[in-house]
């Protein structure tokens, strides 16, 4: 029977980029949601919103299926997205229309759009189709544009979960969008990407966009050069403009930030949406073994992984 794969995502560096057009560097990791399908007699019967998204845009679509996951829910490590988008290939396989490249990212956030009515960007989706292994996607969220880049050997990417469920992830995340739309037009520019440094200054919200996407070209021009304590440098003013000017964190976020980078790593950050959920941390693999042995929270050390795909 064909199984439609799809992996979550890590953010390295770039959130709240990706709705103003931006720059962000997630990676698709070796953790997937996978669905076995089989044609049937009719559509999935179904109560989950992801479902009746999918068979709106698929409604001949007939299929039953199996899902497994070995994605941990709600630690922002796009399980939605990834169940979109193994959705989404199930069905439009099972219809005789399969789905590709931009056009499936662009279809699963819709998806998530119409199931959960938040008003995601397309990072997620992006980074969960066009993952590459062993490397970081850098996303230019306005031409929907994937340039891989390695991440070098000697280099683990730790992940650690807050311990705090997304609190209000969705409102809070909404009315963050909201205001960048705003900040926009008062420039009167497309989106954030288009503004400059000078122009934001007295504005936290915008600032943080317009200072994130040079950070993220920034941290790209020092991995290819190897400049990995750059690489964490940046990371952690990244958390550092998240938390106070954008305002997304939480203090068990923070808390976590600091004791890694105490404890060795080369720099660290709320990865994701914020309000609870993961934080990233660049890691010597040298350092890896003490860093989590004493580390109490879930924690997973993942691989930058290929895409999606039915096979
Ligand atoms: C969530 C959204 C993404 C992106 C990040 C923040 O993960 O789904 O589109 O906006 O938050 O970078």
């Amino acid at each position: 029977m064909p199984v439609a794969r799809a992996p979550g995502r890590v953010n390295l560096i770039g959130d709240h980029t990706d709705y103003q057009d931006g720059w962000c560097l997630p990676m698709a990791i070796d953790r997937e949601i996978a669905i076995e399908f089989a044609p049937a007699g009719t559509a999935p019967a179904s109560s989950d919103p992801f479902v009746t998204a999918v068979c709106e845009r698929f409604p001949s679509a007939r299929f039953e299926m199996t899902v497994t996951s070995t994605l941990p829910e709600q630690a922002g490590l796009s399980s939605s997205a990834a169940y979109s988008i193994a959705l989404l290939l199930a069905a439009s396989h099972s219809a005789h229309m399969p789905l590709a490249g931009r056009e499936l990212a662009l279809a699963a956030q819709a998806v998530e759009h119409r199931a959960t009515g938040v008003p995601c960007g397309v990072m997620d989706q992006m980074a969960s189709v066009f993952g590459r292994a062993g490397h970081a996607l850098l996303l230019d969220c306005r031409s929907l544009g994937v340039t891989p880049v390695p991440v070098p050997e000697g280099i683990d990417v730790l992940v650690v979960h807050s311990g705090v469920k997304r609190r209000l992830a969705g409102s809070a995340y909404a009315d963050r969008r909201a205001a960048c739309e705003a900040a926009a037009a008062r420039l009167g520019v497309p989106a954030l990407r288009d503004a400059t440094l000078a122009q934001v200054a007295d504005d936290p919200v915008a600032r943080h966009v317009v200072s994130e996407n040079g950070r993220v070209l920034a941290f790209v021009d020092a991995l290819r050069a190897n400049d990995l304590p750059r690489c964490g440098q940046l990371m952690n003013e990244s958390h550092a403009s998240l938390r106070d000017d954008f305002a997304v964190s939480v203090p068990e976020l923070d808390a976590l930030v600091e004791r890694l980078t105490a404890r060795g790593a080369l720099g660290a950050r709320l990865t994701g949406a914020g309000f609870g959920g993961c934080v990233v941390a660049l890691v010597p693999n040298d350092r890896t073994r003490a860093i989590t042995a004493e580390l109490p929270n879930r924690h997973w050390v993942v691989r930058a992984s290929d895409g999606a795909s039915v096979s």
